[in-house]
């Protein structure tokens, strides 16, 4: 029987060993993606939500001309059902690239986040300067409807060329986060999506 489920998982990998770069549609399904949106936590206003800094701990600095991003870590011991439906996806991803791979990641880290219409993240990698424990960047975009005049994209700069991807619901993007400079372009509307990183150590609840 064809697992669709796994075909997925199979280009995913084929596309991070090729160009550092996959893109799965329909990696959520739309009652999926329904059920996230439907959380308190992307209905009772930006105030749940916190701005999100640059660096780490003590090093971190909130500047607004490089990203105007909303966000909020992922608890999993308190996580609400659709949200954690969604970490087991990521747990199976994690298991099939690591035996695909030959890797060892080990843990991941998830933020619910919001760009208010406007807002921008400037290209950027995403290790950080002092820890490079962040191996992939998983990102899956919860926006029905979302069209190219929307704006919003993720814009991806390869070596040799420049990528856009519209943040569709149900799509998800990973990519190499020592490798791939990347950008959010600013929307016309709210841009909500579920942002992660996998790590090749265990993090537990540093964020909390
Ligand atoms: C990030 C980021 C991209 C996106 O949060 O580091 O680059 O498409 N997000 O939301
Ligand atoms: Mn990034």
């Amino acid at each position: 029987m064809i697992n669709a489920f796994s075909d997925k998982l199979n280009a995913l990998v084929d596309g991070i060993a090729s160009d550092g770069l996959a893109i799965v549609d329909d990696f959520l399904l739309p009652e999926e993606t329904d059920s996230i949106l439907a959380l308190d936590e992307f209905n009772s206003s930006l105030l749940q939500f916190k701005k999100a800094g640059i660096g780490q701990n003590s090093h971190k600095q909130i500047n607004e001309s490089i990203r105007g991003d909303y966000i909020q870590w992922i608890d999993r011991e308190t996580a609400p059902a659709p949200l954690l439906n969604y970490l087991s996806k990521l747990k199976e991803l994690i298991t099939f690239v690591n035996q695909s791979l030959f890797l060892s990641l080990k843990d991941y880290e998830v933020h619910l986040t919001n760009y208010p219409t406007g807002s921008y993240y400037k290209r950027h990698l995403d290790q950080f300067k002092k820890d490079d424990h962040r191996k992939l960047s998983v990102i899956c975009y919860l926006n029905k409807d979302w069209k190219d005049a929307d704006g919003g994209q993720l814009r991806i700069y390869h070596q040799d060329r420049e990528q856009d991807v519209l943040p569709l619901a149900g799509r998800l993007v990973c990519f190499r986060s020592d490798l791939l400079e990347h950008e959010v372009l600013p929307a016309t509307r709210p841009r909500m999506s579920l942002t992660g990183w996998i790590l090749d150590q265990y993090v537990g609840l540093k964020h909390l």
